[in-house]
């Protein structure tokens, strides 16, 4: 060991280790310090740099709370939740993306047919479509989770201080036996993510924005299939090519389409006046 010098160092920390062989924590282990020691003889780190990225994940750690989690905003801005979301979505499925923070559990049921937007500023929205299998079956009894910001960009949990309930803006939907699910909703607008912290200095130090482009969330669960977590985005809208933490993806873009007098609509409890259309696909479960 006492050898030791800028190469044989990586070796060395891997044999410190004394982890199960053939573990994934083996292997996510070494491969991590390979890179992290790869890096810093690539870019010959200087003491300033490496003591201003340690400060910098501190100072994410000091801001970080159950409800601002700085670390996933790190993640998210540097494309490393996109980047896992990517990885794991299944061929053929929907796919992945962002879950953000401000999904919660227990989110009110409705009725095929009913309005999250409860009478607020915005255009209403209505959404529908099919969840099927990888084969095109329809999955009969999905659920659908979905959570969204309101006509000015703000989520209600983000209002509560204002009188606004936490589970207003969401909502739990069943897919009936075709498959099919539809509901009204306002339509949603561009926000901002927190940019008051050390990842809004890092987006500032690199000249980027902090807006993502509208979009509606969703989690899809049915039995025998893995669940999805992912976003519908809108054709031509605001930071649809930039969006901060690279949630978009092609496939996730509905085209927005006013409602007209000759057009078929499902039943709802509120008449909208724009219309998408988006299928979510399921592979099986494992
Ligand atoms: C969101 O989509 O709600 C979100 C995603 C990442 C950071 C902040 C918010
Ligand atoms: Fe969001």
């Amino acid at each position: 060991m006492r050898d030791i010098n800028q190469f044989t160092i990586t070796e060395a920390v891997k044999q410190s280790f004394k982890t199960e062989e053939g573990s994934r924590l083996k292997f996510l282990l070494e491969s991590f310090i390979e890179h992290l020691h790869d890096y810093t003889r690539e870019v010959n780190l200087t003491h300033e740099e490496w003591m201003g990225i340690l400060m910098f994940l501190y100072d994410c750690g000091k801001i970080s709370t159950p409800e601002r989690h700085e670390f996933i905003l790190l993640s998210d801005v540097l494309g490393f939740s996109a980047l896992v979301d990517m990885i794991n979505t299944r061929g053929g499925a929907t796919e992945g993306s962002n879950l953000g923070p401000f999904y919660l559990d227990d989110a009110p049921r409705f009725a095929l047919g009913g309005d999250l937007g409860k009478g607020r500023d915005g255009a209403v929205l209505l959404v529908q479509g099919q969840v099927r299998d990888s084969l095109g079956n329809p999955i009969a009894g999905a659920v659908i989770d979905t959570w969204q910001a309101d006509s000015a960009g703000t989520y209600p949990i983000q209002e509560q201080a204002s009188g606004q309930d936490k589970f207003d803006l969401r909502g739990v939907f069943t897919t009936d036996a075709d498959g099919k699910y539809w509901y009204t909703t306002v339509l949603p607008k561009p926000y901002t993510v927190p940019y008051d912290g050390p990842v809004g200095r890092l987006l500032r130090a690199g000249n980027r924005h902090a807006w993502r482009a509208s979009h509606l969330h969703y989690i899809v669960r049915a039995q025998g299939y893995r669940a999805i977590t992912t976003e519908l985005f809108f054709e031509n809208t605001d930071y649809i090519d930039n969006d901060a933490v690279f949630g978009v993806r092609r496939s996730l873009i509905t085209k927005l389409e006013p409602v007209k007098k000759t057009d078929t609509l499902p039943p709802t409890d509120v008449a909208p006046n724009a219309r998408c259309t988006f299928d979510f696909v399921l592979a099986p479960e494992g």
